[in-house]
């Protein structure tokens, strides 16, 4: 049996599409580290005739599905782009939802990361996000510290460029030797110690980077669906892996 299947036992039927392709992925070649661009939760919503938050309330689901069916696959580290920095410049009401959506997140679900033993942790500046959110945030990073399946990581308040000038201010303080070299920035990253994502996942269809992990994605296979991140579900984040 393929080890990739153990996972799925009793979850998927034996003759299914899901099946099939999980049979036909090699495990020693699947991803180390999936980075995932969430987008098109208000797209989403815009052809339902729904407010804009009905979208990113549907997105949760697909965060909660996609969650653990890569800890089912044994994918070593899932990144998720949930709130970048450039977000804050959207209407204060959608902003609030936000946070609210990813509180009862952590609330309702630390529960299903223990189950899946799943280790939670952020990357961004999470220092300027809400005092509530960023202590919900510490709670779940704490609880989980000790899980050794898949780490995942949300990025929130995070951009590429600032965290390039976190990295050079923290060389600028740390260091009187010059100059520095590729290792000196890596060792500095928020991802410092991960493997660089190997595939990059946007969902939406828009051929963009967004600001996003721009060092770490250098060699990454980059694939876009047109799939919207609420109808993004297990079986696309599968396809996307065998492709
Ligand atoms: C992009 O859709 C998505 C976001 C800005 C936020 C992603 C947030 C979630 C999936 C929900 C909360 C997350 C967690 C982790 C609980 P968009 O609004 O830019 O869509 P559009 O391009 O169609 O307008």
């Amino acid at each position: 049996m393929n080890p990739l299947t153990k996972g799925f036992e009793g979850i998927i039927s034996p003759d299914s599409v899901e099946a099939n392709l999980l049979k036909k992925l090699d495990p020693i070649r699947l991803p180390q580290h999936i980075a995932i661009i969430m987008d098109g939760n208000g797209r989403w919503a815009r052809i339902r005739k729904l407010p804009r938050i009905q979208g990113h309330r549907a997105g949760v689901k697909s965060v909660k599905s996609v969650i653990e069916y890569a800890a089912r696959l044994t994918i070593p580290v899932l990144t998720l782009y949930a709130f970048s920095s450039e977000n804050w410049k959207r209407p204060e009401h959608e902003v609030n939802t936000l946070w609210r959506l990813l509180r009862q997140y952590l609330r309702s679900d630390l529960v299903t990361l223990q189950q899946n033993n799943i280790r939670f942790n952020t990357i961004g500046r999470i220092s300027e996000l809400p005092s509530t959110v960023q202590k919900q945030l510490a709670h779940v990073i704490q609880e989980t510290s000790s899980n050794t399946g898949m780490k995942l990581f949300l990025a929130l308040n995070y951009s590429g460029r600032t965290e390039l000038v976190d990295v050079f201010n923290k060389l600028l303080k740390s260091r009187n030797d010059f100059p520095i070299e590729a290792f000196d920035i890596e060792s500095c990253l928020y991802t410092a110690g991960l493997p660089d994502p190997d595939l990059l996942v946007r969902t939406g269809g828009e051929m963009r980077i967004s600001n996003f992990l721009l060092w770490q994605i250098a060699y990454s296979e980059i694939y876009v669906t047109d799939v919207l991140w609420p109808d993004f579900g297990g079986l696309h984040l599968l396809k996307a892996v065998h492709e």
